[in-house]
């Protein structure tokens, strides 16, 4: 009999965690979750125990606390660390960078010090495609020049470069950097999906919200850009593609420690008219919306050269845009008020 191999998820209740977390389980892995609940709900995990049959060992707790963090890695055999936890609102990083520093970066040393002492090298870190930030090319591969230009992006690539230098230091770790492109969807079921605590600033969650009739319309920053119909273009991937993107590279460093940076994306471009209008068919429902300015920091156009990913793990997007809102919708629909609690 093969024993089953411990996983900490940091931030596990929260939106991309909550469905890592069920694909873990479902992949036959033991899971703790580790999270404040600053932006997530407990009742999250009786729906990870709906969807699996299995509730997965929850520590209400933050990154940021040492005894934490130590308590749990003496407590529990741990084999490898999913690490969601963190900030992830670009504007509020420009508004409170030391928040966003204290979070992110110094909750990500504390994390990865603890792992030192306890002696657990295999780690899968939630980067971003803001990592890229400035450059002149839209279709953006892992070895271009990283520029990011606002503080959640400058958090993301320290956190990078603190993995790589542990790697450099200690070559039997195994190390995923995975950058997410604009992940979007939920999981089939409609039990867990995108659940923001405070007002969303991500275009899928607004435009659910408007479909329940909690907002009067969708703000589209920009309709002179220079793209086809003049608003912006992003790479929108399912939420349970990325995670399976996580699974794959948490078996690969498991089994062959190493280090990965690989963009997590579909390599296609959408418009947010067109994501409206994917809504609006996936929702039968008419999706007011209104042409407003430029959003500071908005790009016109970015997407994924996927192709490493495909390379390196066998990982393949499946679910189209489509299907992306089709999934969205029932999650929204089901819990116009996102999770009890
Ligand atoms: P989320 O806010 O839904 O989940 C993050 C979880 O981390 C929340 O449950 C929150 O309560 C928890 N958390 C935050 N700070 C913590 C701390 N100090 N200690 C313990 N728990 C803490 O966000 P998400 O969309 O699931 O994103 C997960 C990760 O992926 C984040 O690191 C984010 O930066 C990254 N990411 C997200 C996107 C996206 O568009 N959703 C894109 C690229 C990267
Ligand atoms: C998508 C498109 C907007 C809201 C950010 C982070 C990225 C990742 C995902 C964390 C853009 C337009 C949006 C609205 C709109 N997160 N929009 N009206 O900015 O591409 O990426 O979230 O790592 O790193 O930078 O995502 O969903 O905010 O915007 O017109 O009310 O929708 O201008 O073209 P973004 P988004």
């Amino acid at each position: 009999m093969s024993i089953k191999r411990t996983i900490l998820v940091t931030g596990g209740t929260g939106y991309i965690g909550s469905h890592a977390s069920v694909q873990l389980i479902e992949a036959g892995f033991e899971v703790i979750i580790l999270d404040n609940l600053c932006n997530s709900k407990l009742s999250v995990l009786e729906r990870i125990h709906g969807i699996t049959g299995y509730y997965p060992e929850f520590i209400n707790g933050d990154i940021r606390d040492k005894k934490t963090l130590a308590d749990l890695f003496s407590k529990y055999k741990i084999h490898g660390v999913l690490h969601f936890a963190g900030l992830k609102a670009v504007g509020e990083s420009e508004k409170y960078p030391l928040k966003y520093y204290d979070n992110n970066v110094l909750g990500s040393i504390n994390l990865l010090e603890a792992m030192c002492l306890a002696g657990i090298n295999t780690i899968v870190f939630s980067s971003s495609a803001v990592v890229y930030g400035n450059t002149d090319d839209v279709q953006y591969t892992e070895n271009m020049t990283l520029n990011p230009i606002n503080t959640y992006g400058l958090n993301k690539k320290m956190v990078e470069d603190f993995l790589r230098d542990i790697y450099r230091s200690n070559n039997r770790w195994g190390i995923a950097l995975l950058r997410y492109f604009n992940p979007i969807g939920a999981h089939s079921s409609g039990l867990i999906g995108e659940d923001p605590n405070q007002v969303p600033n991500n275009l899928l969650p607004l435009i659910a919200q408007v479909a329940v009739n909690q907002r009067n319309e969708v703000l589209v920053f920009g309709n002179d850009y220079n793209t086809p119909d003049g608003t912006g273009l992003r790479d929108y991937i399912h939420v349970e593609d990325l995670v399976h993107g996580h699974i794959l590279a948490l078996e690969k460093i498991l089994s062959n420690p190493g280090l990965l940076t690989l963009n997590l994306g579909t390599g296609r471009a959408h418009s947010v008219l067109e994501v409206i209008q994917a809504f609006e068919k996936a929702s039968s429902r008419k999706i007011p919306f209104k042409f407003t300015n430029r959003r500071d920091g908005d790009l016109a156009v970015y997407f994924a050269n996927a192709s490493l990913a495909n390379k390196t793990l066998g990982w393949k997007p499946k679910h189209n845009l489509d299907r992306m809102c089709e999934d969205s919708w029932r999650w929204q629909s089901n819990n116009p008020l996102g999770f009890p609690g």
